[in-house]
């Protein structure tokens, strides 16, 4: 694979406020990247900066080998769908969709012919004379994303493209935007802080904090490999604990002894543990397990949550885990119950993280 798109140690301050820092990543060629994160966090200016209408401090941008730096927009090879998808209310759905045609001087047959290809693409071909207020949310949507296609740009950035959409269009389009993507093989940047939209949509996820990249990995790797605690958090629900380094690969925690896959280097350690991986056991074995007292259970159908208490000494800590139907038809899972969790060698994550906890 090569790279289609470089973004080399970005940086962006508004006044003494830094929006980005030392951001660098790569995009293959043909790639969905999602970049994620808590509002606030540097996305929409990261998206412009690679659009150019937002000028970096310092980094560089290198897209299709050649370098794009200092260009302004429109000598860049993109097209946009913006935060708020903005069409043009006073032109109609065939006008929108061919606005950055005409102005590229094409002829009329051509304009003609691509607008067709884009109706039948977003099967909104027996709307195009209407304007976008006679238009649902999700079609004024499908246009944005047209016209954004028209010129067929190399690269498309999306910028939270479905966040003004209710959930079950949200849904809909999620899949009908990933299939677009893949059948035309346009490289595409896409905006989100809606994890699940990530995780469905993305080949890989760039997932940032506070103006800097956390991680950068495929949603299955993000999910299962949280590289800190900001990561582990963020994506899905997790449990966090602190811990100190016994041997190479065991640790204590609440006063007993745990083995982890991973290697142990540091001795005060942050571990990551999913709700699915806590399992509820008969047996106290000599590692890997706790006692704790039931404190919830909530009932979500397929399965519950149960809220577990564990302590030692001052530390105490209330874990959330999963049990699944066969754990909630036993009788002993009651409120204030005694349990027995086991937390498996595989199940420990290791994170770095500057959290107190
Ligand atoms: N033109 C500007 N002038 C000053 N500060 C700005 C400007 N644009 C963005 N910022 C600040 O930079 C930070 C990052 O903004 P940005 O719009 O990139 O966030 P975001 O991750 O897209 O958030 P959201 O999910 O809410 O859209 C914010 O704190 C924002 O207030
Ligand atoms: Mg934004």
């Amino acid at each position: 694979m090569t790279h289609y798109l470089t973004v080399k140690n970005v940086s962006k301050s508004f006044g003494k406020f830094q929006a980005l820092q030392n951001t660098s990543f790569e995009v293959q060629e043909g790639e969905l990247v999602c970049i994620l994160g808590p509002s606030g966090c540097g996305k929409t200016t990261l998206l412009r900066v690679i659009a150019g209408l937002e000028e970096q401090n310092s980094g560089q941008i290198i897209q299709q080998g050649r370098e794009i730096t200092n260009l302004p927009p429109d000598q860049r090879d993109f097209g946009i769908v913006f935060q708020s998808y903005a069409l043009f209310p006073n032109l109609s759905v065939k006008d929108n969709i061919t606005f950055g045609l005409k102005t590229r001087k094409q002829s009329n047959e051509i304009i003609e012919q691509r607008l067709n290809e884009l109706l039948s693409l977003i099967g909104l071909e027996s709307h195009k004379n209407k304007y976008p207020s006679q238009l649902s949310g999700g079609e004024q949507q499908r246009v944005a994303l047209a016209r954004a296609l028209a010129p067929s740009p190399g690269l498309l950035l999306l910028d939270e493209p479905l966040s003004a959409l209710d959930a079950k269009v949200r849904q809909f389009l999620r899949s009908e935007i990933k299939n677009l993507q893949k059948k035309l093989g346009v490289t595409t940047v896409m905006v989100t802080h809606d994890q699940e939209e990530a995780l469905s949509m993305a080949d890989r996820i760039i997932l940032m904090n506070k103006g800097v990249i956390e991680q950068i990995d495929t949603p299955q790797d993000l999910y299962s490999k949280p590289h800190t605690s900001f990561a582990a958090d963020f994506i899905g629900k997790t449990n966090l604990f602190k811990a100190t380094k016994n041997t190479e690969h065991s640790l204590m925690m609440f006063g007993q002894n745990f083995e982890c896959h991973q290697l142990l280097t540091q001795n005060e350690l942050m571990v990551a543990v999913r709700p699915e991986d806590i399992k509820i056991t008969d047996q106290i074995t000599k590692n890997n397990t706790l006692s704790g007292v039931v404190k919830e259970i909530e009932f979500l159908g397929s399965y519950s949550i149960g809220l577990i208490e564990v302590s030692h000494n001052n530390q105490r800590k209330s874990l959330i885990c999963h049990l699944p139907l066969d754990n909630n038809a036993r009788n002993d899972l009651k409120k204030n119950s005694l349990v027995n969790i086991l937390l498996s060698p595989q199940s420990l994550k290791i994170v770095n993280s500057d959290l107190q906890i």
